[in-house]
């Protein structure tokens, strides 16, 4: 099983918004919200191109969610879900705080 990895420092998250992280050959995007870290897959599958960490987050009927910054499709940070169209789905990692750090399950 893959392990947690260091991505990055707590003090480079920025709250409530997005990072953009390279693990292996994967852009993740890192989100800090509300507490907890986030990890989905930099790449918007609807507008194909690696931008998701530039979207803007918030809550969707209780879901906290991130909106593409192309096209605004507005996804699941924990599920990585189109919360308009659940046939379009991010991939999520693991993610998590460990002291200083921000780690994440690679794939
Ligand atoms: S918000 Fe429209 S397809 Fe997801």
């Amino acid at each position: 099983m893959n392990e947690f990895q260091p991505v990055c420092k707590m003090e480079e998250l920025v709250p409530d918004a997005g990072v953009a992280a390279l693990m292996q050959d994967t852009q993740i995007a890192l989100f800090y919200v509300g507490g907890e870290v986030f990890a989905i897959d930099n790449f918007d599958p609807v507008g194909r191109a690696n931008v998701m960490s530039r979207g803007m987050t918030g809550d969707l009927n209780g879901e906290l969610m991130v909106a593409s910054p192309l096209q605004k499709q507005h996804y699941s940070l924990r599920s990585g879900e189109c919360l308009d169209n659940p046939e379009i789905v991010i991939p999520v990692y693991e993610a998590c705080i460990d002291g200083d750090w921000v780690k994440v399950r690679v794939p």
